[in-house]
């Protein structure tokens, strides 16, 4: 049954990948309450049908900072992407540049900042995590600005790792997991050959940079798992903000006082996000959260939002709610695994097309007039 290019793609990425990698991708957080709810509560936004009101210009033209971009949409930051398709970061680059849409590159990435900028042509978007090496995160600044890299993505919702249980199950961590995924690997030769082979090296590319040796995947584990700072404070950002240039958003935002303080702090951008359902289960879905915190702060800096969105009527309702533009996470990620760049175009074109019905039928010519009036409030619903 198709019930969206995401589902399809889903399915294949689960009969192509090796589970612990499947699992990784399409796990959350503990029971997984807010992951599901991510989906289920933006699919329940009603929208409503407009007719007769001559749609035939329309235009998904959105300006976001000084970014043209064809359509409000980007690809999420999503770490060890090399893993999922053969140097998986520069394919899914390749893929959104090509649309003419921003791909931003996981401090987590396969590939090194310095492999992926230079494959496209135009400015990627780097994400940064908060680590207690604080060598590190310059480094990697640093190395993203002589990239090129504008905008800069930082992480704020992962002071502490959420536990993962899908993980321990599939073999991406616990018990004799190294055995267990050279296993799967090899029930999974497609994979197997294209990337486990020919996808090499599959350290993380940035750290490896930085500390100047491999860094494989159990190493990484350990690595984060020590980096990771709960100490994080507002205040502990202003270094960051002080040395970047351009547009800087904040990543991880779920309410609305912690969104009026992005505002306070200077941030260009906040991107409402539980990420995806993977840091703290039982968190508002971020469609639910959307409404009020727009009400906070749109116009006083630009609404990011992910979590959740798979199709481009989901793009609408999310940006109906109050979203400037959103971030594509495991809907180009099941994509990516299943067909590479092309598997990634072909999910962007189709986007773009349920967009573009999307917009005919409620009446919308551009991504300006996409608002709350779109929707249709119902009990029990994100807008009761
Ligand atoms: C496999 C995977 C890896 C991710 N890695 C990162 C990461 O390295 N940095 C980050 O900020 N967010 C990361 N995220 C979160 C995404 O950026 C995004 O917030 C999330 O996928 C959105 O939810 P959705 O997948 O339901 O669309 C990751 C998500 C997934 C599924």
């Amino acid at each position: 049954m198709i019930i969206s290019a995401s589902t399809d793609y889903r399915a294949a990425a689960k009969r192509k990948l090796p589970p612990f990698l499947f699992h990784y991708i399409d796990g959350g957080a503990y029971a997984e309450y807010t992951m599901r709810r991510n989906v289920d509560d933006l699919s329940s936004v009603a929208l409503r049908q407009r007719v007769l009101r001559n749609m035939s210009e329309l235009t998904l033209e959105t300006q976001l900072f000084d970014e043209t971009l064809s359509m409000p949409v980007a690809l999420a930051p999503v770490g060890l992407c090399g893993m999922f398709a053969r140097r998986g970061e520069v394919q899914a680059a390749q893929a959104a540049a090509a649309k003419g849409i921003p791909f931003t590159l996981s401090t987590v990435s396969v590939c090194p900042i310095e492999e992926v900028a230079p494959a496209i042509n135009r400015p990627m978007w780097f994400q940064l995590y908060v680590l207690k090496d604080r060598g590190f995160m310059k480094n990697a600044l640093e190395r993203a600005k002589a990239a090129g890299v504008k905008t800069l993505v930082f992480t704020v919702d992962m002071p502490t790792p959420g536990a993962r249980y899908r993980d321990a199950h599939s073999g991406m961590s616990g018990e004799r997991a190294a055995l267990r995924r050279m296993l799967q690997a090899m029930t999974h030769p497609a994979w197997a050959w294209d990337v486990g082979l020919m996808g090499k090296p599959h350290d993380l590319g940035n750290i490896s940079t930085y500390r100047g040796h491999p860094t494989g995947l159990e190493d990484y584990i350990g690595w984060l798992a020590n980096n990771f700072d709960p100490s994080i404070s507002w205040k502990d950002l202003e270094w960051i903000r002080d040395f970047w240039e351009g547009p800087m958003i904040i990543k991880g935002i779920l309410d609305p006082d912690d969104a009026r303080d992005a505002v306070r702090f200077g941030a260009d951008g906040i991107v409402v996000s539980n990420h995806g359902g993977r840091q703290l289960d039982g968190v508002l879905s971020s469609a639910r959260a959307m409404p009020e915190i727009a009400d906070a702060v749109k116009g006083d800096l630009k609404i990011l939002a992910d979590s959740g969105i798979r199709t481009g009527l989901d793009v609408v309702r999310m940006i109906a709610l109050g979203a400037d533009t959103v971030l594509l996470g495991r809907a180009f990620i099941y994509a990516l695994a299943t067909g590479g760049a092309a598997g990634v175009t072909n999910l962007l074109n189709l986007i773009e097309k349920e967009m573009r019905v999307a917009m005919v039928l409620t009446g919308a010519k551009s991504v300006s007039e996409i608002s709350r009036d779109l929707l249709v409030p119902q009990a029990g619903s994100v807008i009761g």
